[in-house]
């Protein structure tokens, strides 16, 4: 598996992919994936994490009037990757390794004590999501925000939400409200005091090719974090109907850790203080009185990436998340060991449903139970302190991650979430699942032991009518340099096998990616 972490690097034209069974007629569109795929800057110098690696896009075209699939990646021209370019070092703080002096700088203005959140890097490895029908972007945990083309992969904008709407982290995952025709993220500020921020971004139809609709974000509720002198590290939170639910997990970044990192020569990495004895907490914002909520949540410290679901029932909010006992997956993901094939973490993710209480406080009674969603094994408890302490109900096998559902039903009650074994080394190992939630089983989808089938992205067929009626994209990369990647087209239903287009890895590299986004043809933007 260690060979998955090679560099890569750009071809001139596109792949031809090789089609295997029966691609659906209707599958018309690009799929634009994220993630790092170079982390060896010179024979000296190679980054430390993987999450360090210089931001790497490719984009599947599916083309049914050639009946064809091509494949191209790029790395995004990023000022982080500009400058491992040009001095073999990353000049901006990354997740594992520190920031080199930038020789290109002038030497006063490499003489500073704290960073301006501008500073942070640039390298978007995290992400990528779409505001309106043509408006495409890469994200990392950072201010900086890139806009690119999804035709050529050109960068062609960057944003930086530190100057507006004023957050200097924001989450990777933003959560578009379709009904509401408005886009949420959260974001972070930590200079001027710990603070999270609730932000609302309107979106209004077509985009400005020159112009950046995240410049619109307006941040509607900020609320301190519970730690003085610290935040919670957040890649995702989650909506509902009339919520918005900030998870503050047990992992924190330091503030003052992280405003002198650079020039202290540190590491993202080092500003992070996991605190295991500090309960998790969920901080609930209503939309309909544009407040935070008085309920105070708490439950056992936990270390988490990706909130699943939530939606509502019966005055309760039922929260699903992908979260673990600690924070080691974040070792196991250093190079070092990734590239000498130890894979091991000290605890596996966990699929957990949270059910809040979120009715008045005052009819609440205090020391029992106050879950009443009848199938549910959660409970919530409030305590003479005013606090609401909850247990989760395990939804299905522990280890799997990159968890995705069916779009539609974003902060809807739902029954199926899809999520990919990479990395793996039990039950999901080389597979992806889809879970089906209230029965309480699952099915994975395997090729072979040398095969890492990564995120499924759902793609709904034409006027789909049921909850799994389309299919799931997955690329699928190949540890045996013998063998071929291929992207696996699965019935959404049966998660039977339909097609696989294969690549030959001598005319594209296909990198690691984390997260992708499904673009049907008419959102594929002519710029
Ligand atoms: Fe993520």
């Amino acid at each position: 598996m260690q060979n998955l972490f090679r560099d890569n690097k750009e071809f001139e034209k596109d792949a031809l992919g090789k089609i295997i069974g029966e691609l659906p007629s209707w599958l018309s569109g690009t799929l634009v994936r994220t993630g790092p795929g170079k982390w060896d800057l010179d024979e000296e110098f190679s980054m430390n994490h993987f999450y360090d690696g210089c931001a790497m896009m490719v984009r599947f075209e599916f083309d049914q009037k050639e009946k064809c699939v091509r494949a191209r990646s790029r790395f995004l021209n990023s000022d982080a990757y500009r400058k491992c370019c040009e001095q073999k070092r990353p000049v901006y703080t990354e997740f594992g390794t520190q920031a080199h002096t930038d020789h290109s700088r002038g030497l006063i203005s490499r003489v500073f004590t704290r960073i301006v959140p501008s500073d942070l890097t640039d390298n978007e490895i995290a992400n990528i999501y779409k505001i309106n029908d043509d408006e495409i972007y890469m994200t990392t945990e950072s201010c900086n925000i890139w806009k690119i083309d999804p035709n050529n992969l050109d960068g062609l904008l960057k944003i930086n939400l530190d100057k507006k709407p004023g957050v200097a982290i924001c989450c990777s995952h933003p959560i578009l409200s379709e009904d509401e025709r408005v886009m949420y993220n959260v974001g972070t500020t930590f200079l001027t005091g710990m603070k999270y921020h609730i932000m609302r971004i309107p979106i209004d139809g077509k985009g400005d090719k020159q112009k950046s609709t995240l410049e619109n974000s307006q941040i509607i509720c900020s609320f301190n974090s519970s730690y003085k002198g610290s935040f919670s590290y957040n890649h995702s939170f989650a909506i509902t109907k009339n919520f918005v639910i900030v998870i503050e997990q047990s992992l924190l970044i330091n503030g003052l850790k992280l405003a002198t990192c650079t020039p202290k020569g540190k590491s993202l990495e080092d500003c992070l203080e996991w605190c295991p004895d500090q309960p998790s907490h969920f901080h609930v914002f209503d939309k309909r009185s544009n407040t935070m909520t008085k309920h105070k949540f708490e439950t056992k410290g936990f270390f988490y990436f990706h909130s699943i679901n939530a939606y509502e029932e019966d005055d309760q909010i039922v929260l699903d998340i992908l979260n673990y006992d600690d924070h080691g997956l974040l070792e196991t993901l250093r190079m070092k060991n990734l590239r000498a094939g130890k894979f091991e973490t000290t605890s596996k993710s966990k699929p957990v449903r949270y059910v809040l209480p979120v009715r008045d406080l005052k009819l609440m009674r205090k020391n029992e139970n106050l879950v009443t969603i009848e199938t549910s094994q959660s409970t919530a408890i409030l305590n003479d302190k005013g606090i609401i302490t909850l247990e989760g109900e395990q939804l299905g096998p522990s280890g799997s991650e990159m968890p995705t559902i069916n779009p539609k039903y974003v902060g809807k009650p739902y029954n199926f979430i899809y999520a990919s074994g990479f990395l793996e080394t039990g039950y999901y190992e080389n597979a992806i699942a889809k879970l089906d939630i209230k029965k309480n089983e699952n099915v994975i989808y395997k090729h072979s032991s040398t095969t890492y089938p990564g995120e499924g992205v759902f793609i709904a067929s034409p006027n789909s009518e049921t909850e799994d009626d389309g299919i799931i994209l997955t690329l699928c990369l190949e540890s045996d340099l013998e063998k071929n990647p291929f992207l696996a087209v699965l019935d959404a239903k049966s998660f039977k096998e339909l097609a696989r287009v294969e690549f030959d890895r001598r005319e594209v590299s296909i990198p690691t990616t984390i997260h992708g986004l499904w673009l049907p043809n008419k959102d594929v933007p002519v710029v």
